[in-house]
């Protein structure tokens, strides 16, 4: 988003999507909390995930069979005269000796009928292992406090209105503030996309030709740095988004198709917004493989300038690099980690976000090229980042987090990764380091997040992995077949 006028006026304002804004404050003095919102409205509630009377342990099992016959049955029987619930029951080639069997057996069972049980196969087989899993859970206490954030990707609509600033009111010293046919059109885009629901198909919008000749001017620039400036992740997919999403000059691309395109290539989505979330709302839809996109464009006047993200820098900037997985997963995982994440915490995953998303370098055959969509979407700053000038340090997190973001000049530093499998490790380990009580998985098919704060959803997790890997051990065989 960021786009700056020319090099003689670097100084003048700038912003960037969501992430520390001056405005931030406000929005956070407004979150609300787990209790807060389990008063009013259930569907924001989170379960504590205590297990309940009625929930039992589960233990898994491996043990071989001696050699008798009918061993198996009289083993099994074990389990019945027990009543321990099989759950799950599997022979497998023995890693121990080669020629032999083991069971692997995984059941629920109480405390006491598990130690009957144990005992007894003890004596009528040979118990390799035992493993049993208490349900232990994060208590109540601990998640007091606990900043909402939503589970499902449609709870996004309950953020994605929170619009802080820029929606339909201007600055003074915004390049339209006094152009009342410009105000009146931001009027309309921020309506659009404040009655947007998740599922709803991006309104289409038909740009005015004034619009459309600021787009060009800006796409005709950007493109001319491009080959030289541009990492080659954006230039394989910037071509791709030309003949499926109709990128050119002369013509404004729709979100709706970018969204399709999008979806396809790396699972993101796009929604629209009418100007700045606060930096919790933001990230949170990274979480959900959802960006929030505006979709006005910047005032005629000076195409090559904007203090604010405009649907140049969203289709310009970001949408190249949101359709390459290896990036895609990144940004996942920084809304990831922000989701429940105390103040200071967002604060640090923004900063971060700035930093690479937004301003991002990264070395390829041994030259530098930008990833940052803040970077891509500036000329002015583009050619700083790369002129070999400005400072720049390799992208460590725990160094990033506390970097000043300027919003009214360069930056005074610039971070650099080898690559984005690089920069997901970095983060992901900086993740590891921030507090919370629980941790979240993002279930694609259901497109929520998994709370993990308890043995019975992690229980529930390696369940799924296993499956995951049965597919792989699949593959590898047929592979050797
Ligand atoms: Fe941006």
């Amino acid at each position: 988003m960021y786009a700056k006028k020319s090099e003689q006026e670097s100084h003048r304002g700038r912003s960037f999507d969501s992430v520390n804004s001056a405005h931030e404050e406000k929005q956070l003095n407004n979150e609300v909390t787990f209790s807060k919102i389990d008063e009013n409205q259930d569907n924001r509630s989170i379960s504590t995930g205590r297990p309940t009377s009625s929930e039992k342990s589960s233990a898994t099992i491996i043990f071989s069979l001696k050699n008798e016959v009918g061993g198996l049955v009289k083993a099994l029987k074990l389990f019945q005269e027990k009543h321990v619930n099989l759950v799950h029951i599997e022979s497998r080639k023995s890693k121990r000796r080669n020629s032999d069997f083991e069971i692997f057996v995984e059941c629920d069972t109480e405390h006491e009928q598990f130690k009957d049980l144990t005992q007894l196969l003890k004596k009528h087989t040979d118990v390799v292992e035992i493993t049993t899993f208490d349900n232990s859970t994060v208590p109540d206490e601990d998640m007091a406090g606990v900043p909402w954030f939503p589970k499902k990707i449609s709870d996004l609509d309950l953020c994605a209105d929170r619009v802080l600033m820029y929606g339909s009111e201007l600055d003074a010293d915004h390049p339209g503030f006094k152009d009342n046919v410009y105000r009146k059109r931001r009027k309309y885009f921020a309506d659009l996309a404040m009655s947007y629901k998740h599922g709803d198909p991006i309104p289409r919008i038909d740009f005015t030709t004034e619009e459309v000749r600021t787009w060009g001017e800006v796409f005709r620039e950007l493109n001319k740095l491009y080959p030289s400036h541009a990492c080659k992740e954006y230039l394989k997919n910037l071509p791709l988004l030309s003949k499926y999403c109709s990128y050119s000059e002369d013509n404004i691309p729709q979100l709706e198709d970018v969204s399709h395109f999008l979806r396809e290539h790396s699972g993101f989505t796009i929604r629209p917004v009418a100007g700045y979330l606060s930096p919790r709302d933001f990230l949170a839809g990274l979480a959900f493989r959802v960006f929030h996109c505006t979709q006005y464009v910047r005032h005629s006047s000076d195409p090559l300038y904007t203090p604010e993200p405009d649907t140049c820098h969203e289709l310009l900037g970001h949408v190249p690099l949101l359709a390459e997985p290896s990036f895609a997963q990144f940004s996942q995982e920084i809304g990831l980690a922000s989701l429940g994440a105390s103040d200071d915490a967002i604060q640090k995953l923004a900063t971060c976000y700035f930093f690479t998303v937004e301003f991002g370098l990264c070395k390829q055959d041994g030259r530098l090229r930008a990833y940052g969509a803040g970077l891509l979407s500036s000329i002015s700053e583009l050619k700083h980042a790369m002129s070999g000038k400005a400072r720049i340090l390799s992208f460590d997190p725990m160094v990033t987090c506390n970097q000043e973001c300027l919003i009214t000049t360069f930056q005074e530093v610039y971070f650099v990764s080898d690559s984005f499998e690089e920069a997901k490790n970095k983060m992901r380990e900086f993740a590891k380091t921030i507090r919370r009580p629980f941790t979240v998985h993002y279930n694609p098919y259901t497109q929520s997040v998994d709370v993990l704060k308890d043995t019975n959803s992690i229980n529930s997790m390696v369940k799924d992995i296993r499956h995951e890997l049965d597919i792989v051990e699949d593959a590898l065989n047929r592979l050797r077949t």
